[in-house]
């Protein structure tokens, strides 16, 4: 019995095409996988605390291997609980819409919390830097434009190319990606391609 946690990063929901895929994914797992636990974590519900200066200096203090303050040390057992919630799975999917080239600031959010020293990474002398999380990840990508690689656009993306830095860097290292864009095509030519990603979205859950 495996344990899938579904990060959702789009508050557009109905409307989201990251989230129709998504859930095109999650519905086809759960009748493939009937034992396995899905979990989800949307961004936009969710209570995130401000990465203030307790919780940063918390972060420092561990670095640094110096004893935290008790502010810091409660600081520090609310972003591990975050860590757990998030750590607890064996495979990920995450729904990501392009925001300004970027992602979302809520997810940007999240991450500042969780990837933290000694929960996500760790770093030695020995082995450098190493991630500390462990699962497969399918990364369900929306933006109104087109970025494919090669054309002349493709260097604005700096969503695919930094969640996927972050991926790796936690240890996340084998990734499915399923790309929904252009959303800002005629309504006729995205209804085609929305189709064609629930299509490989549910190809790919028969095996994820
Ligand atoms: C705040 C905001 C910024 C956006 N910035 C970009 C952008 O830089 N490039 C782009 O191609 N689309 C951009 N879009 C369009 C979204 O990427 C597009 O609507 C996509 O479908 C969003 O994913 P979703 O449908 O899952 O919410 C932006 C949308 C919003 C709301």
């Amino acid at each position: 019995m495996a344990k899938l946690i579904y990060v959702e990063s789009s508050p557009r929901k109905e409307r989201s095409h990251s989230i129709r895929v998504a859930r095109a994914f999650l519905d086809e797992y759960s009748n493939k996988n009937p034992l396995d636990t899905i979990e989800v974590i949307d961004l936009w519900s969710k209570a995130l605390p401000p990465f203030n200066e307790d919780r940063l200096n918390a972060k420092y203090s561990i670095m640094h291997g110096q004893a935290p303050t008790p502010a810091e040390e409660e600081a520090w057992k609310e972003i591990e609980s975050l860590f757990d919630e998030f750590n607890q799975a064996d495979k990920y999917v995450f729904s990501v819409p392009m925001w300004n080239f970027g992602f979302p600031y809520t997810l940007k959010h999240y991450i500042d919390l969780i990837t933290q020293p000694g929960l996500a990474w760790s770093h030695s002398p020995e082995e450098g830097f190493k991630g500390l999380v462990q699962g497969k990840v399918l990364a369900i990508y929306a933006a109104g434009g087109s970025y494919e690689a090669g054309s002349e656009t493709e260097a604005f993306d700096l969503q695919k190319p930094s969640f996927e830095s972050w991926l790796g860097f936690i240890g996340l290292t084998e990734v499915e990606r399923l790309v929904v864009e252009p959303t800002l095509a005629p309504p006729e030519d995205l209804q085609s391609l929305e189709n064609k990603l629930i299509d490989a979205a549910k190809q790919l859950a028969q095996s994820f």
